[in-house]
């Protein structure tokens, strides 16, 4: 069974940040954990002149930094035995060559093989092309992935010559396309809280949901990556993929098994059920000092921050608005996904605050105090008929101390190891999804509409983000990380 066959992992792009930071350290981990298969190899193919046990003591860094908990330097012997370095050229076709004698050295007979693309974008087409020349895509009774990182294009366009090149030489089955949110344990968990539980998903529609807000804000500004972020801007890096996958999650139909396709179905489905963002329901803003970030063209008017609202036009959602953020330079690292629901149709309490009455709020916290917490409206002991708001709290760190929260990558990793997609995308939901950005960033463009505003570094975003809710008489929440 191809389940049992030998294992070879071949990461493109070795040498850089992802393989030293994420990948070795989450494959480290798994392979302590007794998850790997039994006879596996991973080999590093980069530019750099570097011999196996240079290779090897680079990562080696990264797995005592990244790794640390786990890291024993026994284990590290006989992990590291598996690791070897192939210098190559990501376009010269004779390097694939000589990659192909080298893996054929590795394991006799059939053996499977997964192909990391963890090189910038303009790789990935001539990787593939490269991959195929040299019949480095043939299943030999073994099978044959390949891993693609994001961004996957950079609009429909580009998207779509992406699928198709891959297309020419992969059969869509054996394509991964990554999104590292949808590794994390808490994104993973939208469908087991969801449909694991019976008493969320009747209450989970228009009839009791009044907005679902998804925010994902981040502390750090464009750090060195301005060469790559001036040319995207936060709608691809952070909307195209990671708001609208924790999005689908939150509001996709209950598929019918676990299984990738019967996932991706529903996903593509919601993605393709989102009306067309309004300009007018829009943000979009820079923090002050980002023109002056070595890498950024003069006068930059790239987003560093957006907010929108959005509609889904289906039974489920129907008038219900959908409040996307995320942004860099703001006053916290905070992801988490706030549904929120009507109020009571009738109070009868002789409320004190019944202007500033909260209604229950759902919080999902994806990063970084992991949990559920569930606002609900309390008595207040000792009083009439006072009420007060109160927190019913899950947090990860006390609920599973037992466990260490795992790297999205080992997740992710382990999964395509396994020839379980449903936690890839499909290409279809990646066209689904560009097909929703692109308008949005061509108006923007066109119209200059809405201006870009500024906002000073450390803040929640420019004020126009609270205005987008306050016309709607609604306001951010945040209700994540409160215990
Ligand atoms: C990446 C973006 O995909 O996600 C980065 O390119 C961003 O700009 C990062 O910082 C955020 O990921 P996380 O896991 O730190 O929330």
């Amino acid at each position: 069974m191809a389940d049992q066959l030998p294992t070879n992992i071949v990461i493109f792009g070795a040498s850089g940040d992802l393989t030293w930071r994420k990948l070795i350290p989450a494959l480290f981990n798994s392979f302590r954990k007794g998850r790997l298969p039994g006879e596996l190899n991973v080999v590093g193919f980069a530019r750099r002149p570097w011999s196996h046990d240079e290779f090897r003591a680079r990562l080696l860094e990264g797995v005592t930094q990244f790794a640390a908990d786990g890291y024993n330097p026994e284990l590290w012997q006989r992990f590291a035995a598996r690791i070897w370095y192939v210098q190559g050229n990501l376009d010269n076709s004779d390097d694939y060559a000589g990659l192909a004698t080298f893996l054929s050295g590795l394991s006799d007979g059939p053996t499977n093989r997964l192909y990391y693309f963890a090189t910038a974008p303009d790789f990935f087409v001539p990787i593939v092309e490269r991959l195929g020349a040299a019949g480095l895509a043939i299943e030999d009774g073994g099978w044959r992935h390949i891993v693609v990182e994001k961004p996957f294009g950079r609009d429909l366009v580009s998207a779509q010559e992406l699928n198709q090149a891959i297309h020419t030489v992969f059969q869509e089955r054996q394509v991964y396309r990554i999104d590292h949110y949808l590794g994390k344990e808490t994104a993973q968990n939208i469908l087991f809280f969801r449909f694991a539980n019976t008493i969320f998903e009747p209450v989970w529609n228009r009839n009791y949901v009044n907005n679902v807000q998804i925010t994902v804000a981040e502390e750090v500004d464009v750090g060195h990556r301005a060469g790559y972020y001036d040319t995207a801007g936060v709608v691809r890096d952070m909307f195209q993929n990671h708001l609208l996958q924790l999005l689908s999650l939150v509001a996709m139909e209950a598929p019918s098994s676990f299984e990738a396709d019967a996932v991706r179905n529903e996903k593509f489905k919601l993605l393709s059920s989102i009306r067309p963002i309004n300009l007018a329901d829009t943000v979009r803003g820079q923090y002050d000092g980002y023109c002056q970030v070595e890498g950024v063209a003069e006068g930059s008017q790239t987003a560093t921050y957006a907010a929108l609202k959005l509609y889904i036009d289906n039974w489920r959602w129907k008038g219900v608005p959908f409040y996307l953020r995320s942004g860099k330079a703001l006053a916290q690292k905070s992801s988490e996904i706030i549904i929120q629901f009507q109020r009571p149709p009738h109070l009868m309490f002789d409320l004190v605050n019944a202007n500033t009455f909260t209604p229950n709020i759902l919080s999902m916290c994806i990063q970084p105090d992991e949990g559920i917490h569930l606002r609900i409206e309390h008595k207040v002991p000792d009083s009439a008929h006072e009420t007060r708001s109160v927190d019913l709290e899950l947090h990860y760190q006390s609920a599973f101390k037992d466990k260490v929260m795992p790297d999205a990558y080992e997740r992710l990793l382990l999964d395509a190891i396994n020839s379980d997609a449903s936690l890839f995308t499909r290409s279809d939901g990646i066209e689904a999804a560009w097909r929703l950005i692109d308008p949005l960033l061509a108006g923007w463009q066109r119209e200059n509409n809405p201006p870009i505003v500024s906002y000073p570094p450390g803040v929640w975003g420019p004020a126009e983000a609270d205005e987008l809710l306050a016309r709607d008489g609604s306001v951010w929440r945040q209700g994540c990380g409160t215990e």
